[in-house]
């Protein structure tokens, strides 16, 4: 499916660039070969031998070697690949780029190119404030680059803090396989290039929306010490939050208790049960998308004890159960501040398509993407087979990675709601 997929990964000199083995990793893991271009700032912090050990291939490094030269020039490299990536993106490499600058071998191939280029800008707050910055990446999105990033927080300079730091491996492979998808509406730009207060982004094809999105289990107590949990990992819901954020929206992400990280340039609420859950989505309206991924518990135990609950002798514990909410109706089924499109999931375990025509219309909401989680591993693990069951018919995608699910799931939803807004 995904084998033939390559990038060029320009690995620029800043102290993130170490987060690039990570993504040459997590890129082998989803199929996608990287060949590396190293700066010569670049070797500064991360050496050859480790990127080459990891993409598998020699490392490049000098626009002069004859050797490189010899084997493969600097023309051909830029070319044979899907996609070029900037990581880290210094402010050097960008003022490079914004003015066509071609003095070593990332700068010529990033000029000799003829493939979309996505950048993942770090630096300095100040300096990517700078108005010198501002103008290289007007200049850039100009010329159609796309961007991920950067995000706001700590930087490795004590004391410093602000816009800079360079996105996630887990975001830019996001924002990679939306490029190499194509299948986003908006060819140009994906990341977060103008981001605006509260995370959203000036563009993607989810640019200005607002997001909202349920992930993980939710733990319902039975008294202080135990709980009625299910094997959720959150893994699904959690990819799905930081696709959105790749294309552009703000995202609001309600997660149940996971132990995988909060995806960054997403605001994430921590709940437990199922109505913590109802109440932080209920907060968190209005959106324009809501996506329920959540492995929600079905039932509650009646009476929650307040102390542990001992054996004293006189039997098992009745352990009545009620019904919790059902979030993803209840936001479907208001009458007023209903998102334009609701999704809801489908884990079964038998008649998976059937079961999830009948959800569409008694959850009513607007697409079910159902799955088989029958004894293959699909809860906590990394794989995924869905079914798009809408109104209007059924479309069943190949086994896919989960991060890939949620890159083409925001494409598809991102098309859809674009076509229910008429644009
Ligand atoms: N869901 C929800 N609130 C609940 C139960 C489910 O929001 N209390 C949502 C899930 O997030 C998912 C969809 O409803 O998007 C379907 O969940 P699923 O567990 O497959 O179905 P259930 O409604 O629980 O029905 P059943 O367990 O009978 O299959």
């Amino acid at each position: 499916m995904s084998a033939s997929r390559s990038i060029l990964l320009i690995i620029g000199g800043g102290i993130a660039a170490y987060k690039c083995l990570e993504l040459i990793r997590r890129l082998k893991d989803r199929g996608i070969s990287s060949r590396c271009i190293l700066t010569k700032a670049g070797a500064e912090f991360v050496t050859p031998l480790a990127v080459s050990s990891l993409a598998g291939e020699r490392c490049f490094t000098d626009l002069f070697s004859l050797t490189d030269e010899a084997d493969i020039g600097h023309i051909a490299l830029s070319r044979s690949t899907d996609l070029l990536v900037v990581a880290p993106a210094t402010a050097d490499l960008i003022a490079k780029m914004a003015t066509g600058l071609a003095n070593d071998l990332a700068s010529t191939a990033l000029l000799a190119t003829d493939k979309r280029v996505l950048i993942a800008p770090a630096m300095n707050p100040r300096m990517w404030q700078h108005p010198a910055t501002r103008r290289n990446m007007a200049q850039l999105e100009k010329d159609g680059v796309l961007v991920v990033g950067p995000n706001s927080g700590a930087m490795a300079e004590r004391g410093e803090s602000g816009p800079g730091r360079m996105a996630e491996p887990a975001e830019i492979l996001a924002a990679i396989e939306l490029a190499l998808a194509g299948e986003a509406p908006c060819q140009r730009a994906i990341g977060f290039l103008g981001r605006l207060p509260g995370g959203a982004s000036t563009q993607g094809p989810l640019a200005g929306q607002h997001v909202l999105v349920t992930s993980g289990p939710t733990h319902e107590a039975i008294d202080p010490v135990r709980y009625i949990a299910n094997r959720s990992s959150g893994k699904q819901g959690h990819a799905i939050a930081a696709a959105a954020a790749a294309a552009g929206a703000r995202v609001t992400l309600v997660s149940g208790p996971v132990t995988i990280a909060d995806p960054d340039g997403v605001e994430t609420i921590r709940v437990e049960s199922a109505r913590e859950m109802l109440a932080a989505v209920e907060a968190a309206l209005p959106a324009d998308i809501a996506i329920f991924s959540a492995a929600v518990a079905d039932w509650r135990v009646a009476d929650e004890a307040t102390e542990k609950m001992k054996k004293d002798g006189s039997g098992l514990p009745p352990l009545a159960l009620i019904e919790n909410p059902d979030i993803l109706a209840t936001v479907a089924h208001r009458q007023s501040g209903r998102p334009g499109l609701v999704v809801g999931f489908a884990a079964e375990t038998e008649n998976v398509i059937a079961y999830a025509q009948a959800k569409l219309a008694k959850k009513g909401c607007d697409l079910i993407v159902a799955n088989d989680v029958g004894g293959t591993g699909v809860m906590g693990g990394d794989a995924n087979t869905v079914h798009l069951v809408t109104r209007d018919g059924v479309e069943s995608w190949p086994t896919l990675a989960k991060q890939e699910v949620a890159t083409r799931l925001v494409a598809h939803i991102a098309r859809l709601a674009a076509m229910r807004a008429g644009t």
